[in-house]
């Protein structure tokens, strides 16, 4: 495959964290556009390759390029410059902002609060933040404190953030944990509907989310990668459903 149809290489990652390894030589390219999925019992080290990726924790050796950059050394505003996109699996929004305050940030990653109150003013950013409440199904929230939205809206708008400086990649850990059914609904559709260009690495405990979700699924276990294959091929395999499956929630 042509370097530029890769949108993330992590090549032999490893990360320790006093003695527990973490993250134990994982190895996965994911092509530019795909839906990847990434799942693991508790404790698998799905979150801590998430943050090597991202930039949030450095790694103990290994390497990662997005887009064909090697970033295995960058900061993490760096690697957003690439267009790497996340949400959080903790909630990382500003309560007392509105919804489209928040959104005008996310938009604006570099700028700091002390100048805010000027961008207001200014028609681009107010109208990627409302291009992407429409997206998120917020249009009709956008003046809305953060803090009166529902658990389920909290969760469209971190999407949302993510999306709006327009990421060539969109990483996600669990967004739906947590949310009643009908809002694992919302955040299902408004994943499965984004644009095909935009690639998606989403950490998912819930199998039938990531049928619906992703064209391939990563299975790691104790810091490795164990298997690799569409979700229809992951859930038939005994490995996964002995390491795996015995230890969903109910
Ligand atoms: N900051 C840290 N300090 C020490 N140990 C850590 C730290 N972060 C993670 N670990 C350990 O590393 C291992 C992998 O954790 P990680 O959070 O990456 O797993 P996970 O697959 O995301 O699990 P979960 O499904 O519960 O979110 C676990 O043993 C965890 O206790
Ligand atoms: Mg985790």
């Amino acid at each position: 495959m042509q370097q530029r149809d890769v949108a993330l290489e992590v090549t032999n990652a490893h990360k320790a964290f006093s003695g527990i390894r973490a993250v134990a030589g994982v190895t996965l390219e994911v092509p530019a556009g795909q839906r990847r999925g990434l799942i693991g019992p508790n404790g698998a080290g799905k979150t801590t390759l998430f943050n090597l990726i991202t930039g949030t924790l450095g790694m103990d050796s290994g390497s990662i390029t997005l887009f064909g950059h090697d970033v295995s050394r960058r900061p993490v505003h760096h690697r957003a410059n690439l267009g790497l996109g996340r949400t959080y699996q903790i909630t990382n929004l500003f309560l007392d902002l509105t919804v489209e305050e928040n959104l005008v940030l996310a938009a604006n990653p570099r700028k700091l609060p002390g100048i805010f109150a000027p961008w207001r003013n200014l028609r681009p950013v107010r109208d990627r933040a409302s291009e992407v409440a429409e997206q998120v199904a917020l249009a009709e929230k956008l003046d809305a404190p953060v803090r009166d939205l529902s658990h389920g809206e909290q969760r469209q708008l971190e999407l949302g953030m993510a999306l709006a400086p327009h990421p060539r990649i969109v990483m996600m850990d669990e967004p739906a944990a947590g949310l009643s059914p009908t809002e694992r609904n919302n955040i299902v559709s408004l994943i499965g509907g984004l644009d095909r260009g935009i690639t998606v690495l989403l950490v998912e405990h819930n199998m039938e989310v990531l049928l619906g979700l992703t064209d391939v699924v990563t299975v790691m276990h104790q810091g490795r990668v164990i298997a690799e294959g569409t979700p229809a091929e992951i859930s038939r395999e005994k490995a996964v459903q002995d390491i795996y499956m015995g230890t969903l929630e109910a």
